[in-house]
């Protein structure tokens, strides 16, 4: 062979390496979700708002914690599965241009109970369609196995068809965090949404990594906020001796803490590698605080008071629900649209004790 042939099989190499090369950092930029600080302060007020009980103030969106930085949002529906204990909204933020599905994190006992039995949470549900990928039923289920699903189904369509194909942006705080990655999944798979992305905050571990393989393929575009030393993000936990069967987190972290000494302390977001489980994030602390886990970019996350599942309306709201035979309630603003399915064969044993 010649010289000059040599030199075109170099050159043709070359090129073949430069395109890989492009072809994969185009992927990169493609794939991985930017970190947007002013979306994140917006959406955390989503996820604040949705716990609060009463449930005129929030249907008309006049409740206290809906004011700053959501004002104007449009309420299509609200959802209250009393036999769980589990609520969520649907509405549209024209400011954001997207609707916006937010869920509400647990209600029904005190939070530090509800923390200290995420430890002994299994890995006990494959989940649909995606060969070994464990979850856990209890999360699975209150998104899944409720009255949940087909309320947030049904008023996102309905929000499509009087908005247009806007962007879905799924939102929740602790399990409402674990519901909004079910959720943002479900659009994406079942419903083959375009443009969906999840911000979680403060969400505790759903799956094992078979799991978050398919999950960040489907869903490259979610943000999981961890604060300082939160200890729902450490649970259940993950045992890094034991890759295959271990809970893992799916990416993008971004945690929240401080640094700095005395008067020099000053606030940190940093953005995580790719593999969900960065040690150098909030795995870097033991993370202990249950503090932590309820405030949020300043936002006062859980319920008001905390660990009950009552609910307030008033007649006038009264008028938009739509009622099972559980005494599930939805809310919406079109109600001849919502379809309160009768959720008939829901297994008895989950009753009140979801998770
Ligand atoms: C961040 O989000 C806000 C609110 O949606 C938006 O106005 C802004 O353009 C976004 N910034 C970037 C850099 O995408
Ligand atoms: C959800 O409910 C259905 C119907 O009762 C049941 O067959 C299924 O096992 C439940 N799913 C899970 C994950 O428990």
């Amino acid at each position: 062979m010649d010289g000059r042939r040599w030199l075109k099989v170099a050159i043709l190499l070359c090129l073949v390496v430069v395109s890989a090369g492009r072809e994969l950092k185009f992927r990169h930029n493609h794939q991985f979700p930017i970190y947007n600080h002013t979306l994140a302060t917006i959406l955390v007020e989503y996820a604040s708002a949705v716990y609060l009980s009463d449930l005129t103030e929030l249907f008309t969106w006049t409740c206290s914690r809906c004011d700053g930085l959501t004002k104007g949002f449009e309420m299509i529906e609200l959802i209250v599965d009393v036999q769980h204990c589990l609520q969520g909204f649907v509405g549209v933020a024209k400011d954001l241009n997207a609707i916006v599905i937010a869920f509400r994190g647990t209600q029904e006992r005190s939070i530090q109970n509800w923390v200290e039995d995420l430890y002994w949470k299994q890995l006990d549900l494959n989940y649909p369609g995606m060969p070994d990928a464990m979850v856990h039923h209890g999360f699975y289920n209150a998104y899944h196995n409720t009255t949940v699903r087909p309320g947030v189904l049904s008023a996102v369509k309905e929000a499509q068809e009087l908005y247009g194909d806007l962007q879905i942006m799924v939102t929740g705080h602790s399990m409402g965090g674990a519901m909004a990655a079910f959720c943002g999944l479900d659009l994406m798979v079942n419903c083959k949404a375009q443009n969906v992305q999840v911000m979680t905050f403060g969400q505790p571990r759903v799956g094992n990594s078979a799991f978050v393989s398919y999950y960040n393929e489907l869903m490259p575009n979610t943000i999981r906020v961890t604060n300082g030393h939160d200890m729902v993000p450490h649970l259940p936990p993950y045992y890094s001796y034991f890759p295959q069967k271990t809970y893992h987190h799916f990416p993008r972290e971004v945690w929240l803490h401080s640094i700095g000494f005395g008067s020099l302390v000053y606030p940190v977001e940093k953005v995580c590698d790719g593999s969900g489980e960065d040690p150098t994030c909030s795995r870097s602390v033991s993370g202990k605080s249950i503090s932590d886990h309820l405030m949020y970019y300043g936002v006062k996350l859980g319920g008001d008071p905390e660990g009950t599942c009552r609910i307030v309306m008033d007649p006038h709201v009264a008028a938009y629900r739509t009622e099972d035979l559980s005494g599930n309630l939805v809310f919406s603003k079109y109600p001849s649209a919502s379809v309160l399915k009768i959720n008939t064969d829901l297994d008895p044993n989950v009753q009140g004790s979801i998770i």
